[in-house]
């Protein structure tokens, strides 16, 4: 241990601070917070920091509305729009899928903070009637797609999934994948990574410390994405295996249909390097970042970024002109993505999210600031759709596609474990009724197909309702391993055409069981 060179190190760097505590740490502490701190590349950090700050200001201070253009028509693929092509660009994704070709890419390394487990997102149990994990749901559907694609084209096939955690969701992610014997997937294509952490600094660029002898670090953002691909030669690992297409997705989405191969297969009739899913936005005021032209470059703007004006604006068709919301799905080509790893990646900047950073003050004691003190730096996904050749969206309903596990359940909230787990349900009931069956209460009474809104605290037979009257879905969880995305259940129906709730259909059968409660 050479104290010297490092508090020199850190004087150099502004930032001598760190060892301020450094005679009241225990040695195990002195040690930990030597190793840390000798790791870290100062100059690097300040400048993320400069220049974070830097591109914050501008953002501040450019008009980003008056620069932004709507996605035009013609990069455009949509669920409702092109229904002709849905099964040809199907087929084309199961072909790719089939050929080995189709790699997917999960980002796991948020800390997920609103929704407040002490452990990753992915093992959260939904409370569905199977508890399944999100984990589990995404696994199940990567083999059944797999099935598919051997069905279709007789040949067999793996979709190798890579999966991004952090330092802090690294060895439970891992335990959890491998008490659960990879969900049925073999443990060699299923891939960790690590992405960077960074610590939050305050406002003049000090780095903040947690505790006497601990930094306060965070993971780099999804965005860290490229940087760590690159530091675990990741995209060398797909070149071996033969992949030319990668989709990438969010752990928190409950509906995601991973390796979507519609998706996929639009992006490469149309010849994109990169494509993004979005979701209509329809309400002007919705929190979410639209993708967009902006100097005749894509990317995403945030919510934050522009005028409510503009947010407001309508095209010709009554709908809002900047509708393309951003759900975080993405293809990319693997030249495309070695381009960036190896190429763009330094040129992207950070963005700035300002926190309340909990810290210690000179004597040492613990802090809980209640207005934000510091920033925490960030990289985003979608910060590369600036560098693709061509680039194309593909519209998606958000009922069958989008909902994220966001915040922890409270009265009224949005995107928590109950939204999620009711969206899942009256999709699966959904794909029950399209495929020709219906649900019976305990009475033997057919139930409405649509949930009624009426007076809060009237009842549907055999259901029950939400404040506003309207009801709560049906009981109804079909297991991915059955059906990808509501196929192959008219065989089930046929011969059972009436289920009653709470039904469970899975590899095992068909499971009734008659109650109300959620
Ligand atoms: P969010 O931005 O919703 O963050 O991540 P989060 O960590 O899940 O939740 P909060 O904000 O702390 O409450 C969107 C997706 O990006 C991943 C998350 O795991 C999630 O799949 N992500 C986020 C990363 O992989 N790394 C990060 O550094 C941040």
């Amino acid at each position: 241990m050479d104290l010297a060179v490092l508090a020199q190190r850190l004087a150099e760097a502004g930032q001598s601070h760190l060892l301020q505590f450094w005679d009241q740490l225990s040695p195990e502490e002195k040690e930990d917070l030597y190793s840390e701190l000798e790791s870290m590349d100062f100059t690097e950090i300040n400048g993320f920091f400069e220049n974070a700050m830097m591109t914050f200001t501008q953002g501040h201070q450019e008009n980003v509305d008056a620069r932004m253009e709507p996605v035009p028509r013609e990069i455009l693929g949509s669920v409702t729009r092109d229904v002709e092509s849905l099964k040809d660009w199907e087929e084309e994704g199961l072909h790719c899928i089939s050929q080995n070709k189709v790699a997917v890419l999960l980002l796991a390394g948020g800390q997920g903070t609103r929704l407040g487990v002490p452990y990753p997102k992915g093992m959260y149990d939904l409370g569905l009637p199977s508890h399944k994990t999100l984990f589990q749901i995404q696994a199940e559907r990567i083999l059944k797609l797999e099935q598919l694609a051997e069905k279709h084209h007789k040949a067999k096939c793996c979709i190798p999934w890579y999966i991004m955690t952090s330092g802090r969701t690294m060895d439970t992610t891992k335990e959890f994948f491998s008490k659960h014997k990879y969900f049925g997937l073999k443990d060699e294509n299923v891939i960790f990574f690590q992405q960077g952490m960074l610590p939050a600094m305050d406002f003049n660029g000090k780095i903040i410390l947690e505790g006497k002898g601990k930094l306060s670090m965070a993971p780099d953002g999804n965005g860290g994405l490229y940087r760590s691909l690159g530091a675990h030669r990741i995209v060398e690992d797909m070149e071996r295996r033969g992949t030319a297409y990668i989709y990438v997705y969010c752990v928190d989405n409950i509906l995601v249909k991973v390796a979507d191969p519609t998706f996929i297969g639009f992006c490469v009739r149309k010849g994109a390097d990169c494509g993004a899913k979005v979701v209509e936005k329809t309400n002007p005021t919705e929190a979410v970042g639209v993708v967009c032209k902006v100097d005749g470059r894509y990317q995403v703007v945030e919510y934050s970024e522009i005028t409510l004006a503009t947010a407001e604006k309508r095209s010709p068709d009554g709908r809002l002109l900047f509708n393309a919301s951003n759900v975080a799905n993405h293809f990319f080509t693997l030249p495309f993505l070695k381009d960036i790893v190896n190429v763009h990646e330094p040129q992207l900047r950070h963005h700035v999210a300002r926190k309340k950073i909990p810290h210690v003050d000179t004597r040492g004691n613990l802090i809980e600031p209640d207005k934000p003190n510091g920033i925490k730096m960030e990289k985003f996904v979608f910060d590369i759709f600036q560098f693709a050749k061509k680039f194309v969206v593909y519209e998606v309903l958000r009922e069958d596609e989008f909902s994220p596990l966001k915040n922890a359940d409270s009265q009224d909230g949005k995107d928590n474990p109950t939204t999620a787990r009711h969206a899942l349900m009256s999709l699966h009931h959904r794909w029950i009724l399209n495929a020709g069956g219906h649900f019976i209460d305990e009475n033997g009474t057919r139930m409405p197909a649509i949930p009624r809104h009426g007076p809060a605290g009237t009842l549907t037979p055999g259901s029950q309702n939400l404040k506003d009257g309207t009801d709560l879905p049906i009981k109804c969880e079909i297991s991915p391993l059955v059906s990808y995305g509501g196929e192959g259940l008219e065989e089930i129906v046929k011969v059972h055409p009436e289920f009653h709730p709470t039904l469970v259909i899975d590899e095992r059968g068909i499971h009734e069981q008659v109650s109300n409660g959620l």
